[in-house]
């Protein structure tokens, strides 16, 4: 990899460090200051945080007195060795903890935050970084492309559901969710969403989690940091020959209402290994008693839910922002993931923050193959910024949407439709937490 310019430098005043356990509290402090929160700093250092501290930063004053001794401002990372595109994995920065404190906010703390962020991806060979946005106008400017969308849907009680062979044959455990017991198979079946792995068909942007951390974190159910009237984390799994096949994590919360009782189902992931184990684990879920609605957080925009539903539009479904993607290292990115049909195009990519990427690329591959990408001097078929190639790149965003937008420009006649059908995948990308 070759080098970039050095990243932008922080306003003059403040200068950035590793953060250590040490600084537990300040990072906490600043945390609530960047994300109002009802509980004190305190009460989140009672939880363990899912950071990896040699990738988490802070900003301070450089004088250091008074009121500025505090963190200026944070960003961290997860390690994401395996993140899945379409047909593979790439080692990813999820960058996450974004959180500039309102006293120093709009100085460009940010964005020379985001250039030590890219920068320190290349120098640890990160092709790719993720993340979740606050607000959906933030990071466009920084390259980073919408490239998932999630639903939601608040599905009635008892929504008929078509059959899937095999569903019956499930056993279902519904247990109280508890690590000992189901940490293992959690883990084990996050691990594989999409269809079966012998077509190589995966769910792209499904990340998973990887570290100690971010596993304590995720089994930590403290009561004080329930969401209102939410009982404790359920877990119901569905098994076939003893086996589990499927799991969906739960918390239920009641209404009295004169006209009976109107809970909702709050569900967190529901994984299943297959059609089978989906409609099982859904046939659970949409008939828990005293609920009338279940409400899954987030879901692929084609989770099977989608189609077993007889009627979907009784579900009221919505999409929402999920990943996004900033494309780091282009000719590694490209060639690191499958594409659906035959593709050999030249693309020209502008990158502002990162100029290596900026140039003509040939791309080629054949469908559901490797892939090769090398620099070029040949006129470029396609012409994109990173930001759309980011949105396109799981599979999701499709280059010929981008292109009625204005935001890829067709060079030679025939390559947009080529290009746009070899960048889609057979199953829309997602990211089941938010991280
Ligand atoms: C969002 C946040 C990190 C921005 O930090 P900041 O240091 O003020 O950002 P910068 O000064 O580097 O701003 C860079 C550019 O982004 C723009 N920008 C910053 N925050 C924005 C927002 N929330 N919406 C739209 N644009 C924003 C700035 O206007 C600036 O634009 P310009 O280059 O055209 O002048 C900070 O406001 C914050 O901590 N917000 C609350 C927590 C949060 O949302 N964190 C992000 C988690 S994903």
């Amino acid at each position: 990899m070759t080098a970039d310019p050095a990243p932008r430098p922080l306003p003059s005043g403040y200068r950035s460090r590793q953060l250590t356990p040490d600084d537990r509290h300040a990072l906490l402090d600043l945390d609530t200051w960047a994300f109002p929160d009802p509980h004190s700093v305190d009460e989140f250092d009672a939880l363990g945080l899912p950071l990896s501290w040699e990738r988490t930063i802070g900003v301070e004053r450089e004088d250091r007195t008074g009121a500025d001794a505090a963190l200026a401002a944070v960003h961290s990372s997860y390690p994401f060795s395996h993140f899945p595109v379409p047909g593979a994995t790439l080692p990813t920065a999820g960058l996450t903890w974004v959180g500039v404190h309102p006293q120093h906010r709009r100085r460009g703390l940010l964005t020379a935050m985001i250039d030590q962020h890219l920068a320190r991806c290349r120098e640890r060979g990160e092709a790719l970084s993720a993340l979740f946005a606050a607000e959906a106008a933030i990071y466009g400017r920084f390259g980073y492309g919408k490239a998932a969308d999630d639903l939601r849907v608040a599905v009635p009680r008892g929504a008929a559901l078509r059959d899937v062979p095999g569903a019956a044959e499930h056993t279902v455990r519904v247990e109280h969710a508890d690590r000992a017991r189901h940490g293992e198979l959690v883990a084990r079946l996050h691990r594989s969403p999409g269809l079966p792995t012998a077509t190589g068909i995966n769910r792209p942007g499904w990340a998973t989690r990887e570290t100690d951390a971010q596993w304590d974190s995720y089994w930590s159910d403290p009561k004080s940091f329930r969401s209102a009237g939410r009982e404790s984390l359920r877990i119901v799994v569905v098994e076939r020959d003893g086996e589990p096949r499927g799991y969906a994590t739960f918390r239920r919360t009641l209404d009295w209402q004169v006209t009976g009782p109107r809970g909702t189902v709050h569900a967190g992931e529901v994984v299943a290994l297959d059609a089978a184990a989906a409609r099982a684990l859904w046939g659970v879920l949409l008939d828990l008693d005293l609920m009338s609605t279940t409400e899954p957080f987030l879901l692929p925009v084609d989770d099977p839910i989608t189609a077993l539903l007889v009627d979907p539009r009784s579900a009221a479904p919505r999409v929402a922002d999920n990943v996004w993607v900033r494309v780091v290292d282009v000719p590694t990115a490209l060639a690191g993931r499958r594409y659906q049909a035959d593709v050999d195009v030249v693309l020209g990519i502008t990158d502002a923050r990162l100029p290596d990427n900026a140039g003509a690329w040939h791309l080629r591959a054949g469908a559901f193959e490797e892939a090769s990408c090398e620099r070029t001097d040949a006129a470029p078929d396609l012409e994109l910024d990173v930001r759309e190639l980011g949105a396109a790149y799981l599979g999701g965003g499709s280059l010929a949407a981008l292109a009625g937008a204005g935001l890829v420009v067709e060079r030679s006649l025939g390559a947009l439709a080529r290009t746009s059908a070899a960048f889609g995948w057979p199953l829309a990308p997602a990211c089941g937490w938010v991280f």
